[in-house]
């Protein structure tokens, strides 16, 4: 049974220049212990579709406005603050893209990454020595002393270690991690994959990756979800997703990774921009930055078509052996 079951997600924002609808139908089942990576170009609905699981979306002017997902028996859609509470932080565990999105200024290092142990009855003594390992575990010195201290005594990349402790201290079923690794250095990033990665042996950890960034995604995936225009336009394993992409969308994004794996710039290097989110979006919406693209494809509504046993796409021209 899926660990986690999201159908039909739709996420808008009612802003004042009109309604973004920043998640627009999103499904997927996510298995105990899988990796998942979600990737897409910046504005895509990567994270809005994985805060809205968290009850992180704020409301106004957001609104979850169709959807389930059923997690363990229960809708995170509708749970309430008390069940969402006891979901977060224990079984689900989320790093952010900004480390001060879950960090208290006021509060010690210690103390905050001893508070979801602490959450779960777990003894003192055995939540400090478990924070001091999780410290320790994403390459933090001195730990003991680093416990003493806040928040603004830490550097940005140092804070977004301790973020990551604190997810891990739990040993979550599920973690979702929105661009972890942008943020770090090199050496770091394959500290911290290296970390996530023994989880996953160790407890069996389903893991929601999100980025921009294929490259990480071949080393961790199973599976991808490739979002655009808040869809998710292609799905498959990873060894498909490489081998065989099936949307337009897809192999432009394969098209720029750089050779020399460079970070920065030169990523996502499409030609055109994506839709105005607020304005509605008939046929395709990567349409207008297609080279395949004919008429059909301006007023055909896409859905995702299995071309594959594991393998959708929602270009009806790829799945019509068209391209
Ligand atoms: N609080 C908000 N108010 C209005 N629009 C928002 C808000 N948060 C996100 N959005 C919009 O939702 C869309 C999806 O955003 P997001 O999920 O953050 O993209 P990604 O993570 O793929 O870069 C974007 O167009 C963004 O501007
Ligand atoms: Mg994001």
């Amino acid at each position: 049974m899926a660990l986690l079951s999201v159908q039909n997600l739709a996420t808008y924002f009612y802003t004042r220049n009109g309604v973004v609808r920043a998640v627009n139908g999103v499904s997927y089942d996510l298995e105990p212990g899988e990796t998942l990576g979600i990737v897409g170009e910046s504005g895509s609905g990567k994270s809005v579709s994985c805060y809205s699981l968290l009850g992180l979306i704020p409301m106004p002017p957001g609104k979850i406005v169709s959807g389930t997902a059923m997690y363990n028996g229960l809708d995170l859609l509708k749970a309430t603050p008390k069940q969402m509470r006891d979901v977060r932080g224990s079984k689900i565990s989320m790093i952010f893209q900004d480390p001060m999105t879950c960090l208290n200024p006021y509060l010690k290092i210690g103390r905050q990454v001893m508070e979801p142990l602490i959450e779960e009855g777990v003894d003192k003594k055995i939540a400090y020595d478990r924070a001091l390992k999780a410290l320790d575990d994403v390459g933090i010195l001195d730990p003991e002393e680093r416990m003493k201290q806040y928040p603004h005594e830490f550097s940005g990349g140092m804070r977004q270690r301790v973020m990551i402790a604190m997810a891990l201290v739990t040993e979550p079923d599920l973690l979702i991690a929105d661009e972890p690794t942008t943020a770090l250095d090199v050496t770091v990033q394959a500290q911290i994959l290296k970390l996530i990665a023994e989880l996953k042996q160790r407890k069996n950890t389903a893991v929601i990756f999100i980025t921009h960034d294929l490259g990480v995604i071949a080393g961790i995936a199973d599976n991808v979800n490739v979002m655009y225009a808040g869809g998710i336009v292609e799905r498959g394993t990873t060894r498909e997703i490489f081998k065989q992409p099936a949307h337009p969308y897809t192999q432009a994004l394969l098209d720029s990774i750089p050779s020399t794996h460079a970070h920065g710039e030169r990523l996502f290097n499409i030609k055109g921009l994506p839709p105005n989110l607020t304005q509605e979006i008939t046929g395709c919406p990567f349409a207008p930055r297609c080279k395949h693209a004919v008429d059909a494809c301006y007023v055909t509504e896409t859905k995702l078509a299995n071309i594959g046993e594991q393998h959708h796409t929602a270009c009806f021209r790829f799945a019509g052996g068209e391209i």
